[in-house]
């Protein structure tokens, strides 16, 4: 077998420039879990369970109505900006979230609507925008039936656009896991160390999206087979890259594994 260092100058260029871009992918990627995913913080077990499967706890209407969750104006979710009041600590405010979500604990029963509808309906409150030639007609607020399904808990990821993810992301990790793979066979890694980060690459990428769809239909414990799984694949991706960088860089000055690859070469 060549080694990558005995290879043209171009051939461990484009091995370079591909591992150095694979590590790049692979700083974004943990940027944004970072930053989307758990606000600046490392994503914990619970969040991903959250994300796949919902919390139980907490419906939309907990969610806009948070303002620690959306504590600034211009926050596209901060819905309890518009109870009425003057700001957060304007008494109106309070009380009409206090009404709401009291309503929400309860279950947010049809017989509870008559006190709630006010909130939902008023004008200078949510009917500016939520009902018909409002700006947010399409979710309108004006009916039980239209604020009941936001009053339920829950909340898991939506099953089409889950399919959508999970189809695009395999493919993205097929196609890396192969051209890393294959990289790293080029490389003066032990043949052991090569194939246990071959497995880690395609083992961990079909751990993680498996895990999707087993956290989102019966929550604990799979969330943490989806952080195996995007932890392998993402470990093992970034050192096949630092090998093949390695590899490449090591051009002209290996001797030994020039003189053991041209053999090879001429067998
Ligand atoms: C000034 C217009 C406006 C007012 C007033 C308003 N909303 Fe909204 N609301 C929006 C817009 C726009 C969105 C879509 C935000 C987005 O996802 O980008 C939205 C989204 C929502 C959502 C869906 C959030 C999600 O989970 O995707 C809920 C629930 C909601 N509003 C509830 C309320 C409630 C309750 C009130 C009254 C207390 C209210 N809104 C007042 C404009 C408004």
């Amino acid at each position: 077998m060549p080694r990558l260092a005995s290879l043209p100058a171009s051939f461990r260029l484009a091995a370079a420039c591909f591992a150095a871009l694979v590590l790049g992918f692979a700083l974004l990627a943990q940027a944004n879990l970072w930053y989307q995913v758990s606000g600046g913080t490392p994503p914990s077990a619970d969040q991903v369970l959250v994300r796949y499967h919902g919390d139980p706890d907490r419906t939309r209407l907990d969610d806009v109505l948070d303002p620690v969750a959306h504590p600034d104006a211009d926050d596209a979710h901060n819905m309890w900006q518009f109870l009425g009041g003057d700001g957060w600590n304007d008494p109106t405010t309070q009380t009409n979230r206090t009404t709401i979500l009291t309503w929400v604990r309860a279950g947010a029963p049809e017989s509870g609507w008559q006190s709630v509808a006010p909130i939902f309906t008023g004008m200078g409150m949510c009917g500016d925008c939520h009902a018909a030639g409002g700006p947010k007609a399409d979710l309108p607020l004006t009916t039980y039936a239209h604020v009941f399904p936001l009053a339920q808990p829950g909340g898991r990821y939506p099953l089409g656009p889950l399919l959508i993810s999970a189809h695009n992301h395999l493919f993205g990790f097929a196609v890396l896991a192969l051209l890393l793979s294959v990289g790293v066979g080029f490389t003066r890694a032990p043949a052991r160390l090569r194939a246990l980060l071959i497995l880690a690459a395609s083992g961990g990428a079909a751990l993680d999206i498996a895990g999707w769809f087993l956290t989102r239909a019966w929550g604990a414990p799979f969330q943490f087979m989806v952080m195996l799984g995007g932890g392998l694949f993402g470990i093992s991706s970034v050192l096949m890259a630092l090998a093949i960088l390695h590899e490449a860089a090591l051009g002209g000055r290996s001797s030994a594994g020039s003189a053991g690859a041209a053999g090879d070469g001429a067998a």
